[in-house]
């Protein structure tokens, strides 16, 4: 197991509070703002700013009217932010790896964020798709994309979902474990097919993420063992045990190797020690059985800002250091290098997208804590207030914060205040204490009912694992280009829910 630096959420990459005013029961590395009012930007799309009136506004277009015209909570995502993140990623790895493979196929994770208008933009911008699910490859299907430039995942795809990925002539199916390869094999030769396939290896790197989005160690459903089996009789690993049978059935064509070591990662190291694995085990298993693997899929994972204390790198350093990890293996292996893929999801469109909501109850809690300084209370315990910012949606349009402790931040939105910061937790309405959208940030302490708030950096894993817990409607995606806003994907009605419900 190869241990990489901490990132994104884990204090290490937090400061220290630095302002005196700081309250003793905010984390370490909140520091107040010296101005509320100001936007961080690396947490917000490009077109987001405060207008002249103090409004905030994204191209132009000020909070009040997206709310006056679609209500709230909303998502509104900068159309030009996402193309722009999206072509960013294309150009700075087919620079990196023009010399190396001639460039780099970039598949954007639908998984992530998706609807037909993002497929069309991903289509447009000159990216692929990755989909893992039936569904997805329905709204690949919508968008008109072409099934070359589609590749299936997942670990446990059903029969219907491998003949619909083999009756739109996918790309790649990337299988993820012995079993399924059986699956993929017999199913496209029963129809006279042949399937490309890629196969997904975990290679042992375990990202230091949150442990239930690191998904390269061995104790995890994806994936096929790169580590010796030692209860084969040969020794062989699954990976290449996989290997060996793919290239012995005639319904499939073995493309490549595939591995995705995590996700919401900052520095490159990992990725780049998990193509140093799969290049030796390629460069091995291209020898061994006199094969040719055109293909090497490094997968996505790459960490955005969430707060001002996230530092992610460009897309440019992390595609320079991964070419040059490439390039040298290559050369120390001797073998062409494979044609490089990517998967970057929430890279493309987190930052793109942010969350309206509307303020509705305030309360203010007291807490103990010990009292900072050096005064007749210090290191006793002093009561310090916290005031919960309630909004009008919550965990079912944002389960990060309550399924990995994911951090955001938040503003006020529908106008500027020169009131001061106060400790704030924005909860949502659901009914679980745990309903958290921020767990801690300064407001201005004149937050009333009536206001907007905006979360930045919702655009990823936000609508996708949205959910009707306590019969809310799931909101609904504007997305605004040019100074026009339309929705991609509709809110849904209280007609909606109802419809699906039987009846007595
Ligand atoms: N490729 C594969 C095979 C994946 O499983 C994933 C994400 C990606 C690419 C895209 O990863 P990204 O570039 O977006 O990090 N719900 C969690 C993240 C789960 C990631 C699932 N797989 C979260 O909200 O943090």
């Amino acid at each position: 197991m190869i241990s990489l630096p901490e990132i994104s959420n884990s204090a290490a990459f937090k400061n220290p509070a630095s302002s005196s005013a700081a309250s003793p029961l905010a984390p370490e590395w909140l520091a107040v703002p010296s101005d509320l009012n100001a936007l961080h930007a690396p947490v917000w799309a490009g077109g987001v700013e405060r207008n002249a009136g103090g409004e905030l506004a994204i191209d132009g277009l000020p909070v009040s009217d997206l709310k006056e015209q679609f209500g709230t909570p909303l998502f509104v995502m900068s159309e030009s932010d996402f193309r722009a993140r999206a072509r960013a990623f294309k150009d700075a790895f087919d620079a990196a790896f023009a010399d190396i493979c001639g460039g780099v196929d970039v598949y954007y994770a639908g998984k992530s964020f998706l609807c037909t208008a993002v497929a069309a933009w991903v289509a447009e911008e000159g990216l692929r798709l990755d989909t893992c699910s039936g569904g997805e490859l329905a709204v690949a299907a919508r968008a008109g994309i072409d099934g070359a430039n589609l590749s299936l995942h997942g670990n446990n795809k059903s029969d219907a979902e491998i003949n619909r990925a083999l009756d739109m002539n996918l790309g790649r199916i990337v299988v993820d474990s012995l079993d399924e390869l059986e699956r993929v094999a017999k199913i496209a030769s029963g129809r006279g097919d042949t399937a490309k396939v890629m196969l997904r290896l975990t290679p042992g790197v375990h990202a230091h993420t949150h442990e239930f989005i690191a998904t390269a160690h061995e104790d995890q459903k994806f994936g096929l063992s790169m580590a010796e089996d030692t209860t084969d009789e040969a020794g062989l690993s699954a990976a290449e045990e996989a290997v060996a049978a793919a290239t012995s059935y005639d319904s499939v064509e073995l493309l490549g190797l595939h591995c995705h070591i995590g996700s919401q990662i900052f520095e490159p190291d990992g990725f780049a020690l998990a193509a140093q694995k799969l290049l030796t085990f390629l460069a091995a298993v291209q020898a061994k059985y006199s094969i040719t693997l055109p293909e090497l899929d490094l997968g996505g994972g790459y960490g955005i800002a969430y707060t001002p204390v996230d530092t992610p790198r460009p897309a440019a350093d992390i595609a320079q250091a991964m070419a040059a990890v490439v390039r040298s293996k290559c050369a120390e292996l001797g073998i062409t290098a494979p044609r490089i893929s990517i998967e970057p999801g929430r890279a493309i469109v987190g930052s793109s997208t942010f969350t309206l909501y509307e303020v509705g109850t305030l309360k203010t809690v007291r807490v103990d804590a010990p009292a900072a300084g050096a005064g007749e209370t210090a290191g006793k315990n002093v009561t310090h207030p916290r005031r919960y910012v309630s909004v009008d949606g919550g965990m079912s349009d944002n389960a990060r914060p309550v399924l990995y402790d994911a951090d955001y931040s938040a503003i006020l939105a529908s106008r500027t205040s020169a009131a001061a910061p106060q400790l704030s937790r924005v909860v949502g309405k659901h009914c679980e204490s745990g309903d958290i959208v921020v767990r801690d940030v300064y407001l201005p302490e004149d937050v009333a009912a009536g206001d907007l708030l905006a979360v930045p950096g919702t655009g990823a894993y936000c609508w996708a694992l949205s959910s009707n817990y306590n019969y809310l409607a799931r909101p609904g995606v504007v997305a605004v280009r040019d100074g026009s806003a339309r929705l991609i994907v509709r809110g849904e009605t209280e007609e909606d829910l109802l419809n699906r419900d039987m009846g007595a």
